[in-house]
């Protein structure tokens, strides 16, 4: 059995504190799925919980969305490893983010094409090329700023809203920012690859 509580359904976090709320839940439950948006929360949960405790979204990262998108790919082209990854749009949310470990751990290659203002954390880039190199996966890891030049030879591209979820006060200004990384069908032609793979995380705003 499941049970959603949906965010006006608790005190998590405000009377109740996050570390008390996780030692109840996890006497009550096998597993706790966090869906919101400080990665801190779901890191404090998994700290008290004593269950497993997994991120279904925050600001930072968007782990079981990659799980599916992985399927949708390794399905489409039988495997993961060499295939050619391009996400263009912003570099540094939840899906650049967890797109770039993902493909890190599977042997990808996967690029980035976004502003440079919204490239991800030089960190995290580190990171995956080091997990890339740990456990020898053979990945590369690529961030550009040229759309045209990233989505060449890509087997798949992917991208997301112009804003996330919280940040939407900023969509006019990101969508000026973001209309060159546009996924449209002259973009699509650059990659050469006329069996190339779109994917999109949604929602998706379509005016
Ligand atoms: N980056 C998006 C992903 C939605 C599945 C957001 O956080 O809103």
């Amino acid at each position: 059995g499941v049970t959603y509580l949906e965010p006006g359904s608790s005190q998590m976090g405000k009377k109740e504190s996050i570390a008390d709320t996780a030692r109840v839940l996890g006497r009550m439950y096998d597993g706790i799925e966090y869906r919101g948006f400080s990665q801190d929360l779901v890191q404090e949960l998994s700290d008290y919980a004593g269950v497993p405790v997994w991120n279904g979204l925050t600001d930072q990262f968007h782990p079981t969305q990659v799980l599916a998108d992985f399927l949708t790919i390794q399905e489409e082209f039988g495997t993961l490893k060499g295939i050619k990854l391009v996400y263009v749009g912003d570099g540094r949310n939840n899906m650049a983010n967890s797109l770039m470990i993902g493909a890190a751990k599977m042997g990808m290659h996967f690029v980035i094409g976004s502003p440079k203002s919204l490239f991800p954390e030089d960190g995290l880039v580190a990171e995956c090329r080091k997990i890339a190199q740990d456990c020898q996966s053979g990945a590369v890891i690529e961030v550009l700023d040229d759309p045209k030049a990233a989505v060449k030879g890509a087997h798949a591209v992917y991208t997301d809203v112009w804003a996330s979820m919280g940040e939407e006060d900023q969509i006019p200004a990101r969508v000026k920012l973001l209309t060159p990384y546009k996924v449209t069908m002259e973009m699509v032609q650059k990659t050469g690859n006329p069996d190339v793979l779109f994917l999109h995380c949604l929602p998706a705003f379509h005016d």
